[in-house]
This record gives structure tokens, C-alpha cells and sequence, in this order.
């Protein structure tokens, strides 16, 4: 009895035993896991950083060869720009030179070829098109050209100046000038940024940044004719900046608004309608200078422009980037800027 008492609590014994075991086991396996897979995180990564520099180095050597430009094959190996550049400057002090020149601005301006730059030091995170709609303001051009150029250069940005030029007499449209931007700067590059950027606006500081956001960006939070406010709640207007998809998004601009106004509200709206927010840079750095002048001929208030706007919601989706037909007079490529000339006068003046 005694004895088969004692085997029995032996046999028990082992049987905890086996499984205390097999508990440590399963937890030692389970611990296994995690670990490695913490592990596996930065090697995938680091696998895609691989993949990305083979694929840009293939890319680039193809554009070469389609190209047969001397670029350095070192480019394609080069860092990514830091997410902050080192080069701003902030807040200065902006002059304008009755005297001033083209080629004055040019000289200032040794590495901009063809509208065009991108940082030689390192490869640009941002691709950005500016988009300016333009008539008779070559001066302010002038102007926006001599400080636009630097700052640019200093945010380190891969960029592209897009001046498109309305020609005949039919009253001005900037919406649809700024479509016809969007579309002819994607069949030259695959921008990933737009900026829609009025010709007599200047910006004061270097830290208002001009890359896109998640959502649509307004910089001109404040502008020395209005004390530095916001000309009204929900104002969107003289620079913007757009996602190439973000853009598609809400069809672009509307193609009707001739004449002065309205055609800024009615962008608002189209992004309201998509639930997308507009994002805004903090007011201290988002301070513009704007270049005095009188209304000019051919951009008169759009007396429609309320009517228009009362109809977004009926008309973002027929009357937009899909709409737009325009006749393309030419493309000049200036060391400074891309002119794209176009004629709207054959278009009818929907009301
Ligand atoms: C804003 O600055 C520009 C350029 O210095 C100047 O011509 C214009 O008069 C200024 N506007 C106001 C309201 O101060
Ligand atoms: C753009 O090109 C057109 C056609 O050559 C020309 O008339 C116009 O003056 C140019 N505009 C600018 C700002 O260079």
C-alpha cells in the first residue's frame, strides 16, 4: 500500500514535470517570435532602401542614355535633401529695383536652366511645379522671378517655373490659365506638387515652405496690404498648393470665372465637397508682399461670379481639368521660366 502510494506520487511528480516543460517551451517560442519579427522590421526596410536606389540607379542610367546628358551617375547614389533645409534664411527684408533686368536675375541665377533646377548636393524629397497665370506684368514677373529663384534654391526644392500667358483680348482667366499650368507641366515632368502662385505676390520668409501637404495648403495667411490678416474667413486665394492628386481630385478649377474673382471660393468649395481641410503655415512666416498696381484692362469684376458660385456643387464634375480645351500658341523654354502661351478666344463665355 505504502509503496504503491509512493510510485504513484512519483509518476505525479513527472507528469508535472512534463508540463512545467512544456509551458517554458511554448514561451520560450512565443518570446522567439517577437523578437525576430522586431528584428525583421528594419531589414525589410532596409531591403526597400536597397530596391529604391537599384531602381533609381537603372532610371537614372536609362534618362541618360535617352537624354545623352553628361549627369553625374553620383546623383542617383546621393542622400535624400534633410526634411529641413539648411539653408533658410527666414524672414527678409524685400527690395524692389526700378532698374532691374532679366539678365541681372539670370546672372543671380547660374544653376536654373530652362525654368528648371534641383538641388546638386542631394536628392530633392519634393518635386514642385509653380504654376503662374499671367498678362502684361512682365514687371512684376520680373520681380517675382529676382526672389522667387533663391528661395526655391534654399528650400532645396526640385522645381520648375510654369509662366502661362493669355494672349488675344478675351477678358482674363486665371482658373482656367492655372488648369492649363496642371496640364502642360505633367506632359513635361511627373510633378508631385503643384503651387498656383499669383504674379504680384511676393513671400517675405523662407520658412513658409512650399511643398504639399496631406490636404490642400493656403500660404497667404497675411500680406502687407491687408496688416498681415487674412483677408476674410476661409479666404484661399493668391498661392495655393495642391497634390497632383488632390488636384484631380476636385477636376481642378472651374474653366468659367472671366474676369476679377470669385474663382479662388469656388476652389474652396470643390475641396470642401471632397472633405478635405485646408491646411494653413503658421501666420509668422506666411507673409507676403504685395506688389502695388491698378486693376488692369481685361480683368474687370466678374459680376457672375455669385451666381457661379451658388452652382458648384451641380457643375465640379463636368466643368474643370475635364472641360478644359484651350488652343496652345507655344512653349518657349527662357533660362528663368517655361512661357506657355495660350489663346481662349475661342472659347464661349458661359454664363
Ligand atoms: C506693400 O509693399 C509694396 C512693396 O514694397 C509696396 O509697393 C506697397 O505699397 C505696400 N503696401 C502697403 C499697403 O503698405
Ligand atoms: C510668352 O510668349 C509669348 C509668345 O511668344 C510672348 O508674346 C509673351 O510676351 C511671352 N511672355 C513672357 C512673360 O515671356
Amino acid at each position: 500500500m505504502a509503496l504503491s502510494f509512493y510510485v504513484f506520487h512519483l509518476f505525479y511528480k513527472f507528469k508535472v514535470l512534463v508540463l512545467v516543460t512544456l509551458c517554458l517551451m511554448v514561451l520560450w517560442a512565443t518570446v522567439n517570435y517577437y523578437v525576430d519579427s522586431r528584428q525583421e522590421i528594419p531589414k525589410a526596410k532596409s531591403m526597400v532602401e536597397d530596391f529604391r536606389k537599384v531602381t533609381s540607379l537603372e532610371r537614372s542610367q536609362k534618362q541618360e542614355k535617352m537624354e545623352s546628358v553628361a549627369v553625374p551617375t553620383v546623383k542617383s547614389l546621393q542622400d535624400e535633401c534633410p526634411a529641413l533645409s539648411p539653408y533658410l534664411i527666414g524672414a527678409s527684408k524685400l527690395t524692389f529695383k526700378a532698374s532691374l533686368t532679366l539678365e541681372e536675375v539670370q546672372k543671380e541665377n547660374p544653376q536654373v536652366a530652362k525654368g528648371r533646377y534641383h538641388p546638386p548636393e542631394c536628392s530633392a524629397q519634393h518635386h514642385v511645379a509653380i504654376i503662374i497665370p499671367h498678362r502684361n506684368r512682365e514687371k512684376h514677373l520680373l520681380y517675382l522671378l529676382e526672389h522667387l529663384h533663391p528661395f526655391l534654391q534654399r528650400q532645396q526644392l526640385d522645381y520648375g517655373i510654369y509662366v502661362i500667358h493669355q494672349a488675344g483680348s478675351t477678358k482674363f482667366n486665371r482658373a482656367k490659365l492655372l488648369n492649363v499650368g496642371y496640364l502642360e507641366a505633367l506632359k513635361e515632368a511627373n510633378w508631385d506638387c503643384f503651387i498656383f502662385h499669383d504674379v504680384d505676390l511676393v513671400p517675405e520668409n523662407d520658412f513658409n515652405i512650399y511643398t504639399c501637404g496631406p490636404g490642400p495648403k493656403h500660404f497667404v495667411v497675411g500680406r502687407n496690404n491687408t496688416g498681415y490678416r487674412l483677408r476674410y474667413k476661409g479666404y484661399f486665394g493668391g498661392v495655393t498648393a495642391l497634390t497632383r492628386d488632390q488636384f484631380a481630385k476636385v477636376n481642378g478649377f472651374s474653366n468659367n470665372y472671366w474676369g476679377w474673382g470669385g474663382e479662388d471660393d469656388d476652389l474652396r468649395i470643390r475641396v470642401h465637397l471632397q472633405k478635405m481641410g485646408v491646411m494653413r503655415p503658421p501666420a509668422e512666416v506666411a507673409r507676403y508682399t504685395m506688389i502695388f498696381h491698378k486693376r488692369d484692362h481685361g480683368n474687370e469684376e466678374n459680376e457672375e461670379r455669385m451666381k457661379l458660385l451658388s452652382q458648384v456643387s451641380k457643375t465640379w464634375k463636368t466643368d474643370g481639368l475635364n472641360s478644359c480645351s484651350y488652343k496652345l500658341l507655344s512653349v518657349e523654354r527662357n533660362p528663368l521660366y517655361i512661357n506657355i502661351t495660350v489663346d481662349f478666344s475661342a472659347q464661349p463665355k458661359v454664363s
